[in-house]
This record gives structure tokens, C-alpha cells and sequence, in this order.
């Protein structure tokens, strides 16, 4: 088999990846080691920036979206018993985030990629990556009970933070930069109308907790916990009973329904530099992880592909320069995000044996931001994502 562009993986960014190349002409593969209902139900990230969505609605793949995402002009920081708007349309110059679950957005890719019957294997087995250095790297996978090999132009390593593609680069290219929290958020889908208009992120003596949603019916709930926390210690009503404590206010309550999915997600930071190596080029959670509190993870993996797409693009039609300078272009805005996610995490995380010091500059820190309209703007504008 041979192809323009090998892409390893089918999630967000791979999918975005394909469906980009597709509308400049250019061939691709998309190799996934998932089933098609595993990747379309794995339940994660929610927010979209405005740009994200306006790149999947330019991409052709947004019309479900512009249907049913929920646009926010604004969130919530609930700190010391009280809830501050954060009104990020009045500080972005009109900019918004819209709610619509990455289940969705990849549902939505799926079914595009599968309409222009254009290659994407589920469920392909033992992939490794050769010859990067070559102008002709190779994958080599099994699929159907068949050993294939694909010969690429280049490999875009869009298969997560466990993949292979990263570790597939020699050793001594990369250097990696870690940081690990030591707390995690148990998250869970619920079918009841959310309790708020906006997100409300909050900070709680007992942890962080965070109201979001899916729907007019559907809530997504998250609640600090601990990075080994057994999920059988944690029957509905524990979970219902620990999120009244850290985020209902008297006339604000929290309503409470089923519980569709439960799951506990690990808070790290991580990036690897450069994103590139040969003619292997990393995108989205292969590349660089963020805690969730920013928002930042799915519209990062989004921004890589579409800087990755032009680059291709361009290196197709005689120009290789913007494939040469692919990781640092998408690094300068990974760091960013990965400042904002950072700070946004330690604000309103309680760190375990943290002391009355700490509260304090958590909660100074709150009111400066819920007070000044500098420090509020900041966190807008980079919460929209910046340009
Ligand atoms: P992924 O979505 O991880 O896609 C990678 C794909 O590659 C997967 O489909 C995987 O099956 C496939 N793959 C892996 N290995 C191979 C292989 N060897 N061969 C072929 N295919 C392979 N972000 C937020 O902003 N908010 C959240 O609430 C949030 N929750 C999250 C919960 C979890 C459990 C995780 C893991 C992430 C969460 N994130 C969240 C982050 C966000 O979902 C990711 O940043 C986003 O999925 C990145 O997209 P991606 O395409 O780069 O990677
Ligand atoms: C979500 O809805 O899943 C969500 C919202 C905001 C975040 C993280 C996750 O910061």
C-alpha cells in the first residue's frame, strides 16, 4: 500500500488531519487500533474554542455542531461561597466557546471520512513505524489477520500520549518536560438538565469541583479526587453528596439524576520537543499533554493538525519550509496553554498537605481575577484560546 500521508490514530486530531488533507487533494490512511464504538463513546473534553469550531465548520464536518453546540459568552468561579461571571465575550472583543462533546466531533469525522470513502482501518494491530529519516517512512500493522505495509511521503503521529509514535523516534532526539498533580478528577455524565447556564469552576476546602454539561439533559460533572481513587468506593449517592458539599449555594441547588458513565481522569502536564522528527510529525496528546481545567487539550490537537495540514500542503507543491518549522510554529502556543492550564489547575486545586499559606494565595488570587478586569481579561482571552 502507499500513501501522501500516514496518520496513526483516529482521534480528534488524526480525524481533523484526514478530513483537512481530503479538501486540499491530498491522499491519506488513517490507522486506528480502536473499534469505531470504542472511539466514538470514549467520553472526554467539552469545550471548543470559537476557532475550533469555526475549522470544523470550514472543514465541511460542522453542521451537527451549528445545530447543537451550546455557544457561552461566559463562566463561573465559585470561591469563598459566591459565584464571580467571568464574562469572556465582554473582555475577548465578542470571542465565545461552544459546548459539544468530543464523542460528538469525532462521530462527526468518522462519518465524513466514511461518506468520501476514503481509507480509515479500525481495530489494526502491532503498528511500527521505519526508515524515518528516509523521504519514504514506512508502517508496518496488521489488519484483518493480514501483515500490510504502507509507504508514506510522511507519518503524522496522531495516536495519543500511550502511542507509538513517539516512542518510535531515537533515543536522545527528544527532550520531555513533566509534571505530574498529585490529585485526579473523577468525572461523570449524568441525565439531568444542568444546574447552571454557564461552567462553574469551583474551589471548595474540600477539593475543586467543576459543573459543565452535554445538553439541555445531559450534565457532565467532575469532582477532585485522588490519582488512585477506587471507583467502587464511589456509589452515585457518595458522588452526588461530595458535589452538593463543594458547589451548592443556598438558592443555587444542584439537581441530581441517573448516572450514565463514571470514570476517573489523571491530571499531568507533559511536552515533548520537537514535535518532529525526519519525516515523523507529532500532533495532539502524542506531542504534549494538558490538565483538563484549561479546556486546552482537544483545541490544542486541533490548532497542531491545522499548522501540520498547510504545512503538507505546501511541501506537496514544491514548499518545505513550513514543514521545517512545524514544532517550533505549534510549541510557542503548546507552552502557552500549558502556563494557563498549570495556573488555572493550582488555583483551584487543594494540594494535599498544602497549608492555610496556600488557601490564601489560592483565594487572593481568585478575588484578583474575580475583581480586576486586567487579571479577568487574562484569563479570557487565553480560556477563548488565543489567535
Ligand atoms: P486521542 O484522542 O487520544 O486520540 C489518539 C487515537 O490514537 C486514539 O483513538 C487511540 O485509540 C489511537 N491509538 C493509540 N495508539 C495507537 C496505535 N498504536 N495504533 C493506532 N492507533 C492508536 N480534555 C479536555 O479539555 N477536557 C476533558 O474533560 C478531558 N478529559 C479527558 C479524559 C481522558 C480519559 C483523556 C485521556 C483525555 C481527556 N482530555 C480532556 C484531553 C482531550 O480529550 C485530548 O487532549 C484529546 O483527545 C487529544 O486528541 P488526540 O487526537 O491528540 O488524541
Ligand atoms: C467538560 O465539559 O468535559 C469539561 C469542561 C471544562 C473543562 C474540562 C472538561 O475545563
Amino acid at each position: 500500500m502507499r500513501t501522501q500521508v500516514g496518520i496513526v490514530g483516529a482521534g480528534p486530531a488524526g480525524l481533523t488531519l484526514a478530513r483537512l488533507l481530503e479538501r486540499e487533494g491530498i491522499e491519506s490512511v488513517v490507522l486506528e487500533d480502536r473499534s469505531r464504538e470504542h472511539v466514538e463513546q470514549r467520553v472526554r473534553a467539552g469545550v471548543l474554542e470559537q476557532g475550533t469550531a469555526d475549522l470544523l465548520v470550514e472543514a465541511g464536518v460542522g453542521a451537527r455542531l451549528q445545530r447543537e453546540g451550546i455557544v457561552h459568552r461566559g463562566i463561573e468561579l465559585q470561591f469563598d461561597g459566591e459565584r464571580h461571571r467571568i464574562p469572556l465575550g465582554d473582555l475577548t472583543g465578542g470571542r465565545s466557546i461552544v459546548l459539544y462533546g468530543q464523542t460528538e466531533v469525532v462521530k462527526d469525522l468518522v462519518a465524513a471520512r466514511l461518506e468520501s470513502a476514503l481509507p480509515l482501518l479500525f481495530e489494526v494491530e502491532d503498528v511500527t513505524l521505519h526508515e524515518l529519516d528516509t523521504d519514504r517512512p514506512r508502517i508496518r500493522f496488521r489488519h484483518d489477520g493480514a501483515d500490510r505495509e504502507l509507504e508514506c511521503d510522511a507519518i503524522a503521529g496522531c495516536d495519543g500520549f500511550h502511542g507509538v509514535c513517539r516512542p518510535s523516534i531515537p533515543p536522545g532526539v527528544l527532550r520531555t518536560f513533566e509534571r505530574e498533580y498529585p490529585y485526579a478528577w473523577l468525572g461523570i455524565l449524568a441525565a439531568v438538565a444542568p444546574s447552571a447556564d454557564e461552567l462553574v469552576y469551583a474551589h471548595h476546602e474540600r477539593g475543586f469541583a467543576l459543573l459543565s454539561l452535554r445538553g439541555p439533559e445531559l450534565s457532565r460533572l467532575y469532582l477532585q479526587c485522588r490519582p488512585d481513587e477506587d471507583l467502587d468506593e464511589w456509589p452515585d449517592e457518595r458522588v452526588w453528596d461530595e458535589l452538593q458539599q463543594r458547589v451548592a449555594l443556598e438558592g443555587r441547588s444542584l439537581a441530581e439524576g441517573p448516572i450514565l458513565e463514571k470514570g476517573v481522569t489523571g491530571m499531568r502536564s507533559f511536552v515533548a520537543e520537537p514535535m518532529q522528527h525526519g519525516r515523523l510529525f507529532l500532533a495532539g496528546d502524542a506531542a504534549h499533554i494538558v490538565p483538563p481545567t484549561g479546556a486546552k487539550g482537544l483545541n490544542l490537537a486541533i490548532a497542531d493538525v491545522r499548522v501540520l495540514a498547510e504545512a503538507l500542503v505546501s511541501s506537496f507543491r514544491g514548499d518545505a519550509t513550513g514543514l521545517h518549522t512545524y514544532s517550533a510554529r505549534c510549541l510557542a502556543r503548546v507552552w502557552r496553554a500549558e502556563h494557563f492550564s498549570w495556573w488555572m489547575t493550582s488555583m483551584l486545586h487543594r494540594t494535599p498537605g498544602d497549608d492555610a499559606f496556600d488557601l490564601r494565595l489560592q483565594l487572593a488570587q481568585l478575588r484578583y481575577v474575580a475583581s480586576s478586569t486586567a487579571a479577568a481579561t487574562s484569563l479570557a482571552e487565553n480560556y477563548v484560546g488565543l489567535p
